[in-house]
């Protein structure tokens, strides 16, 4: 025990000593924006336009580097391009902040709450690297994700940087004491939830089967809906997540309980890129003759209706 207190010592001299020599310096690679421009004001933007992270298994015994995202969503690209040109009329106005210019700094999210973070700290230290400049950014649009959202909001809430939602619903993101300079666009799932339990209740569905996201935005989303149609009297036959990273066996795991229950009418509190592949598998399996009830994260969701049998192609907002 002593001996292992000792090292812990050496080691925790050693490394203050390391410290106290060199400049001071940020840990890791510099992460840059995918877009910026720099103006008196700057805005920062952070949208998933990859839809998962690369799955590592570290090693332990080399960097791992940083973390990689693959599926490439053109959506989100619009949504970039969206703040852009939002910014870039506000810039061009004459009435609208005179003699200010505006700028912006826009970060993937991947979506996954490392990276998230990741570009949240970047897009704050920046102002550390400029100070002059003083580009620290006034605010963050983003994310589309609930998840990487709640990442954002948790960095930007001490800092007192308002985080703006163009699409984040979770209604777990309303609680203003964790997330104190959070603001959406959009309404919480709250009121999407009443809605669903009240239209469910409406066309008699009082027996349901229920499939959700396993995420913040499908987990959430799902314990409230389940609570507003215990209160409809709607009863729920099962209640199962899913996940793009899920191993097949899982899916089709998923596709034996629909086959295998008795209530046709599903409830489906997910995004796009989760439910697309539960979807094919029923598709593959014939199993027809079911009503869907969706939530906003997959009911407007490109790829469901038309791309069944192309390869995967993702999407999607949450
Ligand atoms: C904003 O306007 C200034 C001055 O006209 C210009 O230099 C700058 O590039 C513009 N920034 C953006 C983001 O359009
Ligand atoms: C803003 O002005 C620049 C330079 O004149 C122009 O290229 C850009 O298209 C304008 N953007 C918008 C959104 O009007
Ligand atoms: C903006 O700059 C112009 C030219 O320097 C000046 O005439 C005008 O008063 C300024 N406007 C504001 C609102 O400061
Ligand atoms: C689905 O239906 C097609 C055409 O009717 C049939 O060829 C196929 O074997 C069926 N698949 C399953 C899994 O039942």
């Amino acid at each position: 025990m002593q001996l292992r207190a000792d090292l812990m010592l050496l080691a925790l001299l050693t490394v203050t000593a390391e410290a106290g020599d060199t400049v001071c310096q940020a840990y890791g690679t510099k992460e840059l924006p995918q877009f910026s421009k720099g103006g008196d004001i700057n805005i920062g933007g952070i949208f998933s336009f990859h839809q998962n992270p690369v799955a590592v298994n570290p090693t332990l015994q080399v960097n791992p580097g940083a973390l990689q995202c693959e599926w490439l969503d053109p959506g989100e690209l619009q949504y970039a391009q969206t703040m852009i040109f939002a910014i870039e009329e506000i810039n061009n106005s004459s009435y609208l902040l005179p003699n200010l210019s505006l700028g912006y700094r826009i970060y993937d999210s991947c979506p996954s709450i490392p990276v998230s973070v990741r570009a949240s700290l970047a897009l704050i230290n920046e102002y550390e690297e400029r100070p002059q400049s003083c580009t620290k950014i006034a605010a963050v649009i983003g994310d589309t994700t609930s998840t990487s959202t709640i990442g954002i909001a948790r960095t930007m809430g001490p800092f007192h940087i308002p985080v703006i939602s163009h699409y984040s619903t979770c209604a777990c993101l309303g609680n203003r004491r964790e997330y104190p300079s959070f603001f959406r666009t959009v309404p919480s799932d709250l009121y999407q939830n009443r809605a669903l339990a009240k239209l469910v209740k409406h066309f008699g569905w009082t027996w349901v089967g229920a499939i959700r996201s396993n995420s913040d935005y499908g987990n959430n989303g799902m314990a409230t809906f389940l609570e507003a149609a215990a209160s409809e009297g709607v009863c729920v036959e099962y209640s199962v997540a899913i996940y793009r990273t899920d191993p097949r066996q899982w899916f089709l795991q998923v596709v034996d309980i629909v086959k295998r229950s008795t209530s046709k009418v599903i409830v489906a509190f997910a995004d796009g890129s989760d439910l697309e592949i539960l979807i094919k598998e029923l598709y593959r399996q014939n199993v027809t003759g079911l009503q869907w009830v969706g939530s906003e994260g997959w009911v407007t969701y490109r790829y469901l209706a038309s791309h069944i049998n192309s390869p995967l192609s993702r999407g999607g907002g949450f």
